[in-house]
């Protein structure tokens, strides 16, 4: 089969991680027989730099005449000081969420056996591992309600910005939802703040009336505060996290630490065609970009969703994963997973790429 993949490495240690995400689709497209033509376009601050704008007409066409869009990170220290819409975030990956209407947004946090000590939860709460799928609404919500804004000014100027959802958006989400945990533990928890906003309300409200549709998957609604806790209690508990936009966003680098680090957490922002943009659930870490010690492995697991979600390849999304628990298991960990005194040494982001690389040529 072949395919073509609009490649948007952006800012801080997207390139140096999407170097290593391309270096391991290759070597499944060899086992695997695929071709796949990548595109690189600008995206973010590199854009702003290179055309005076973090999302150019020509990375936007780019990415419409592609099958997927496999994505790094945006933004950065030196983007900052400019509008606000004019900023790598919400000029250029809001944009590109709401223009493919990816609604979907699917992160899974698995603490797998043998990685617990990489957690810092307790060990008799890490020992029982956990395998959470957080599904965040990404096109609606407070991120995009208008209005939205800043007006006035001195001791009178003000800000505000609108959380709106409608029935339809709650619907197709709940329902991607369901669906995920139907083919999983049969759980869906809904993470809502129903005690004080109208949007929970609401939320609420419809999430049941999707829930009678699945008579097989058991609903429990919980607050998002309280969520924050209980994950950290008995994270072993979760199964699917149904969540609104601010709230995924926050449960989900939650969720990413408990395994161990914002570094492992990929994610797929879908639409309801199949596209879909695949991108690390972390930023672009300024602290440590450019040293070459950035974690590819969020960003190398982000393929193989869209290996297993855009195009079709499911063999070859497992055969990624597959090596990627290898690596971690034989120790091999970049520098923000190793504890002090541990035995480990750090491994580099290119030495991760190879050993990843290696365990997939050595696949059956
Ligand atoms: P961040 O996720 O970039 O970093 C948070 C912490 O996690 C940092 O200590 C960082 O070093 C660490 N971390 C993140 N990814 C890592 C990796 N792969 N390996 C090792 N450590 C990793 O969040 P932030 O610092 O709040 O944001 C930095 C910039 O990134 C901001 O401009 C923010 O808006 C942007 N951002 C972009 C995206 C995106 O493009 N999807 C997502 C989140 C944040
Ligand atoms: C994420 C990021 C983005 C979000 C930012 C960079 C706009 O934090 O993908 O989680 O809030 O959705
Ligand atoms: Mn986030």
């Amino acid at each position: 089969m072949s395919y073509r993949v609009a490649v948007l490495a952006g800012d801080g240690i997207g390139p140096e991680v999407m170097t290593q995400a391309r270096r391991v689709l290759q070597a499944v497209e060899q086992k695997f027989n695929l071709v796949i033509d990548y595109q690189e376009y600008d995206v973010g601050g590199i854009a702003i730099d290179n055309h005076g704008t973090p999302l150019p007409n020509s990375t936007l066409r780019g990415c419409e005449q592609s099958d997927a869009i496999l994505f790094g990170s945006v933004g950065g220290p030196k983007w900052e000081n400019l509008p606000p819409e004019q900023q790598p975030e919400r000029g250029a990956l809001l944009p590109l969420r709401g223009h493919f209407e990816l609604f979907c947004n699917l992160r899974p946090a698995t603490l797998h056996p043998g990685l617990e000590a990489l957690s810092p939860l307790r060990a008799d709460i890490s020992e029982k591992g956990f395998d959470i799928l957080v599904v965040r609404e990404l096109t609606g919500g407070i991120y995009f309600g208008k209005p939205k804004g800043r007006e006035g000014s001195g001791d009178q100027e003000f800000a505000y910005d609108t959380m709106r959802y409608s029935r339809s958006e709650i619907e197709r989400i709940a329902r991607n939802a369901f669906i995920a945990a139907q083919s999983r533990r049969q759980k869906v928890t809904s993470v809502d703040k129903a005690n004080v906003l109208a949007c929970s309300v609401l939320w609420r409200e419809v999430v049941e009336q999707v829930a009678a549709e699945f008579s097989d998957v058991e609903l429990e609604h919980i607050y998002i505060d309280n969520a924050t806790m209980q994950l950290l209690k008995r994270p072993n508990e979760f199964d699917v996290m149904l969540c609104s936009n601010l709230f995924g966003d926050i449960i989900s680098d939650e969720c990413a630490m408990l395994t161990g680090s914002m570094g492992l957490l990929p994610s797929a922002s879908t639409n309801s065609k199949g596209f879909g943009l695949y991108e690390p659930a972390g930023g672009s870490a300024p602290d440590i970009a450019g040293k070459g010690v950035a974690n590819p492995v969020a960003q190398i697991l982000s393929a193989a969703m869209m290996l297993r979600y855009s195009l079709n390849q499911n063999a070859a999304a497992q055969c990624i994963e597959e090596a990627v628990a290898k690596a971690l298991s034989n120790g091999y960990l970049t520098g923000e997973l190793i504890s002090p005194g541990s035995e480990h040494t750090a491994k580099t982001t290119k030495q991760m790429g190879d050993i990843i690389v290696q365990y997939i040529n050595e696949s059956n």
